[in-house]
Order: C-alpha cells, then structure tokens, then sequence
C-alpha cells in the first residue's frame, strides 16, 4: 500500500475512515461489521459520545504534563482500578507490552531484594506478552523470536494449563513469579480448567512467588468480568491491563500489591507519556460508560448468545474442532489453517481474526446487541461452511 512503512504487517486491501458503533465504514464508502474491535480494544465501538466526550473536553483544557508533577485524572484513575481488582498500585504506561515490562522489572527487584542474583519468572507454553525484548521472550511464539536475539535471560517455561508442571520448579531457587495469561489470546483463545488460576494462586503462596496475570486481552470487561481473574475469584500480585482501558487511546498500566510494587523507588521505572491527563479522563470514561451500559452483563449474556448461535450452526460441522467462548472473547477452532477467511470474511463485509493459524478469533465489542450478534453468526456460519466443504472436497 505504501512503502514508506515498515513491513510488519502484511496489511488486508482496506482503511477505514470513521465509524459508529459496532460499524466501520471504508474510504469507499462500503461499510463492515466490526467483530474484532481493533483486536479487543475498542470495546466501546467506535465514536462512542461518552468517549469522544471526554477526548474533547480533557484535550479543551490540558493533555499532558509529565510524570514530574501530580497528576489529578491519574490518581482518579488509580483510586478506581485498584478499588475493581484489589490491588493497591498502579503505574501508567502506553501499551500491554510495557505494562508487562513493569511486572518484569517488580519480578527483579523483588527477587534481588531476596538476594536473588538471577531472578527467574515461570512463563507458559502458547504465552503472548509483547514484542519488547523481554516481553518477547517471555512470549512463546519462536517465529516471533527469531533474529532478535541475544533474547532476554531469566524465564522458565512451562506447558499451560498444568499447574503440576508450574510446581515443578518448587526445588529452583531462583524463581520469584509466574506470568501467566487467565485466558491466552494470540495462543488460541485457550480457556483453561475453572480452578487453574486458584491453584497456581495455591503454588504460588507455598513458594513465596507474585502471581503476575496479564489481563491485557481478557480484562476490562471482555470476559464478563472486570477482569478474568474477578471471575475465577482469585486476586494476584500483580495485573496487567492495556488494550480495552482506553478504547482506542493508547494506556496500559500494571497494578500491583503493595508489598510488590514496594519494590519500585523514584529512578527505579518511569515513562514521559505514561498517565498523561488525555489518556486517563478517556479510561474514566470508559469505566463509566462500561459501568453506566450495563456492558459487564451484556458481555456475558451477549457473548453466550453469540456461541450458542455458533454451536447450532456450526458445532456439527466435520472440521470442527472445538467452538468456545467466554464473554465476547470467542474462537472457532478448525481442523486445518484457515488464514484465507479473514480476506473471505472482509469480502463480506465482515471483520474476523484467525490466529494460531486455526482459529477464528471474536471480539466484537462488549456494546454488541442480540441482533448484531445474530448478524456476526448469519454473515460467519455460511462462510466457515463453504471453506469446510471445499476443503473436503479436495479431501475427498
Ligand atoms: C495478552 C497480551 N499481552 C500483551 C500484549 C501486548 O500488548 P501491546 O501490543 O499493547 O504491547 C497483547 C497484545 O496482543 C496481549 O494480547
């Protein structure tokens, strides 16, 4: 499209231009139902008033000052995260992946704070944390790694969903947290067993490590939940949060407990942007307007409207391996790769995602209706139908 861009992404033939609610509309003029809300972030649609509301009013008086000062809409924004997840810290940044750098950087201090020379943390098989150096190599996708190294040292990695293999790194003594995602998204929308992130909680306390859960995907709101792990009814060491908290505007942030986030000094950590007086007024928003909408319970009984739409037309289907979903956060996963139904999706007018090459990933954003949800389902289920059927054509 233009070459003056680095080629990281392999871009589909389309820009929007604006949008409204659930729907994006293209420099032609064509318009797309949106079910991957910017690959869960604008979970509020988009050109939400409440949103651009407050976009406009906080950028009419102040949008940034830095991080030398106090910073009113930061602390507000603090006061209510910390009031939803438990945790009694935060620290502002600009993206998962630097929240995530936070939560590694707490890891090592508090490990070198126990004497530790090389703090170790237990990462999981199938992981995505980000794409800094040591969030990636935090992340497990060896594709992702590969010319970057020499990669970070000090992670550990163990299969997911298996909190005996998690305990079997009890006798290393280097270890001081587990990172974990409590639902992996770029690994395959994998829900694990309803008391995994009770038991790692239980490990955890046995050997004195932060439990560190990445909610960049699965939190603000997604699952039903504030945050997943408000649903399993365990509270961690440490969250973090980014993607879905600004809609849009970019704001990631790790929250922790006191005695972790203790480990953090003046010098220790910091950012020029992180919490600026725009990016926080638009999260405010956000929480409200989640809030104010009754999208946490929309979430839920949407998103479990849209997978029994999926499973009825679908969950017979030869080729189908598995149809799961919690809240709006959903996956098809098929026997095959099935990358070509993204560009078939967009042919229709329809925005999908499929990542870990078989698995059609949902997001549609949490102020998605009973309808609209229908409509994802009527404009996927016939699509997925015919990719299935030429497929075993060819197979047969
Ligand atoms: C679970 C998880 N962690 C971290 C990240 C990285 O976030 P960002 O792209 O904002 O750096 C992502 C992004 O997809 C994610 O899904």
């Amino acid at each position: 499209m233009n070459d003056t861009l680095m080629t990281t992404y392999n871009r589909l033939p389309v820009s929007f231009t604006k949008g409204s609610g659930i729907w994006l509309e293209a420099s032609d003029g064509r318009r797309y139902l949106d079910a991957l809300s910017g690959i869960a972030v604008c979970g509020l649609g988009h050109a939400h008033p409440a949103i651009s509301a407050a976009i406009s009013e906080q950028s009419s008086q102040l949008l940034h000052t830095s991080n030398l000062y106090g910073i009113e809409k930061q602390q507000q924004l603090a006061d209510r995260l910390t009031d939803i997840t438990g945790m009694e810290k935060a620290f502002f940044c600009n993206s998962g992946a630097e929240a995530n750098e936070c939560a590694i950087k707490i890891a090592r201090r508090v490990g070198h704070q126990r004497g530790i020379q090389t703090p170790g943390i237990i990462v999981m098989e199938g992981s995505f944390h980000g794409r800094t150096l040591a969030t990636l190599t935090a992340t497990a996708n060896e594709g992702a790694k590969k010319g970057f190294g020499p990669l970070v040292e000090g992670f550990f990695r163990a299969p997911y969903n298996n909190p005996d293999a998690v305990a079997a790194f009890s006798d290393n003594p280097d270890i001081v947290a587990v990172l974990v995602e409590p639902i992996q998204g770029e690994g395959g929308i994998q829900i694990p067993a309803e008391d995994y992130l009770e038991q790692l909680r239980e490990i955890c306390n046995q050997n004195n490590w932060l439990l560190m859960l990445d909610e960049i995907q699965s939190g603000t709101g997604r699952t039903g939940h504030w945050f997943a792990c408000n649903g399993a009814g365990v509270s961690p060491d440490v969250i973090t949060v980014a993607k879905g908290l600004g809609n849009g505007v970019p704001i990631g942030v790790c929250l922790a407990r006191e005695d972790a986030a203790a480990a953090l000094v003046p010098g220790s950590h910091g950012t020029t942007f992180g919490g600026n007086p725009l990016c926080c007024a638009t999260a405010l928003a956000v929480l409200d307007t989640i809030e104010n909408e009754n999208l946490l319970q929309n979430a839920a009984s949407t998103g479990q409207y849209l997978l029994d739409l999926l499973r009825e037309g679908l969950g017979h289907a030869d080729g189908i391996t598995d149809i799961r979903g919690i809240g709006l956060l959903l996956a098809i996963e098929l026997e095959r790769p099935c990358g070509e139904l993204v560009q078939k999706a967009l042919d229709n007018n329809l925005l999908i995602n499929v990542t870990a090459g078989n698995v059609i990933r949902l997001l549609p954003p949490l102020i998605t209706t009973r309808e609209q949800a229908a409509e994802i389902a009527a404009g996927l289920i016939p699509l997925v139908q015919n990719f299935l059927n030429k497929n075993h054509d060819q197979t047969t």
